[in-house]
């Protein structure tokens, strides 16, 4: 008997409980996401950003004066580092953004002059003040990927804005009004955290060796940006741009299918009716399709959910709202995926830190389904 006939093998870890989390709670039956126990719709409507990334870190939402310090700490944490400059400044202008992201992290991480002395002993303290730092360094980066891009230059963060506006500020040097304002923020939240999604495994299987918070941040920028997963919302647009106007989008679809195309935006290994996150995307969505007058955008967007639903009832994922939602805003499409790192980062992190306080190394079986063993021949041999 083989290894693969002795075993049961859960090809992509399909429905295996790898372990528990406090963090948030997917109910693909009831199409429901709770951070902390709050459903996500509820904090989208009633919390700003910097609250949700509060919660996801601590478990509760902030008082007035916890939230006063949280935000005082990211606004000193704003400015780009001009070490992480230089180095995005080395990539060529064609560099993926991701790819910048990525690097920009790593560079902070071999920054980091708070190493713990101990190696086989993580201080849960010193990882949460580097999740917050690298958590309000990021805006910064992405911003200065998408202005480097088009060679314009730097803008300095202003400390009297949130981190939406501010964001905002720097990637495109003033502050849209409120509607596109809160559109953002929305997304935001909604990217901030999903359990154990590819990138956020990915993280925890990094943290469980017991390497630090930079290298799992990396492992899961590099996890995120395949279409499977974060990539798909820059992979969403590029599909628009393909089919051009709404009624395109049937024979567009016919032919992708036809070639076995796999359509972005479309389908999730846990909800399999709808994405809980969808809906208030899509609202925000339609906000900014009336703010910039941009029917077009929303007719595309039905035509090819509505004929996707008609041959394979398959519903769109959060990526799909949001990836017309980004390109209205004003982003470049390849920043796309970039913005879902700026969010999910607090996730990630908040996963780093559950992984670490409870730790045991990340470690699967496989079952072989290679060769017999077989004796190596004689050989005539190489020199050494
Ligand atoms: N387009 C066409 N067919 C699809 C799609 C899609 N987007 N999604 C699933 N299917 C089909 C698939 O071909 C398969 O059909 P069949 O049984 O005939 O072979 C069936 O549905 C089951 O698909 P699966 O790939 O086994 O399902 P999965 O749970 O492994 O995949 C997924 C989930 C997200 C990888 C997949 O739906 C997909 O590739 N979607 C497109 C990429 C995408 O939008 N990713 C974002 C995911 S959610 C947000 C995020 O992480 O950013």
């Amino acid at each position: 008997m083989t290894d693969t006939e002795a075993t049961e093998i859960r090809k992509g870890l399909a429905g295996v409980v790898a372990d528990t989390t406090a963090i948030s709670k997917v109910n693909p039956e009831t199409n429901s996401l709770l951070y902390r126990g709050y459903p996500v719709q509820e904090l989208a409507a009633k919390c700003t950003f910097e609250e949700v990334a509060y919660l996801l870190w601590h478990g509760e939402l902030p008082t007035a004066g916890e939230l006063d310090a949280f935000v005082a700490e990211e606004r000193a944490n704003r400015r780009l580092r001009p070490e992480v400059k230089d180095a995005i400044d080395v990539l060529p202008l064609e560099t993926h953004p991701m790819d910048v992201v990525r690097t920009a992290v790593s560079v902070l991480g071999g920054l980091d002059e708070t190493l713990e002395a101990d190696p086989t002993w993580i201080d849960p303290a010193l990882t949460l003040a580097r999740a917050k730092a690298l958590w309000a360094q990021l805006p910064a980066i992405v911003a200065y990927t998408q202005r480097r891009r088009r060679e314009e230059d730097l803008v300095e963060p202003r400390d009297d804005l949130a981190y939406s506006a501010n964001f905002l500020h720097m990637t495109f040097g003033d502050v849209p009004e409120l509607p596109v304002v809160e559109a953002f923020d929305v997304s935001m939240i909604l990217y901030a955290e999903h359990s154990f999604n590819a990138s956020t495994f990915t993280a925890r299987v990094i943290a469980s060796t017991l390497a630090d918070v930079w290298s799992a941040v990396v492992g899961a920028i590099g996890a995120l940006k395949g279409p499977l997963h974060g990539g798909a919302n820059e992979a969403v647009m590029h599909t628009f741009d393909e089919i051009g106007e709404a009624q395109r989008a049937a024979a567009w679809l016919d032919e992708a299918l036809g070639r076995k195309r796999k359509i972005m935006g479309f389908g999730h290994r846990v909800y399999k009716h709808g994405d809980s996150r969808v809906p208030t995307m899509k609202a925000s969505l339609d906000k900014l399709v009336a703010y910039y007058d941009r029917p077009d955008v929303l007719a595309l967007y039905d035509a090819l959910e509505g004929e996707m639903n008609a041959r394979k009832g398959i519903r769109p994922n959060l990526d799909y709202p949001s990836g017309p939602a980004y390109a209205l805003m004003g982003f470049e499409t390849e920043l796309f995926t970039p913005l879902f790192v700026a969010a999910r980062v607090t996730g990630w992190t908040a996963h780093v830190l559950e992984q670490h306080a409870a730790n045991s190394l990340i470690r699967p079986l496989s079952a072989y389904d290679g060769p017999e063993q077989r004796a190596v021949p004689d050989r005539a041999g190489g020199a050494l």
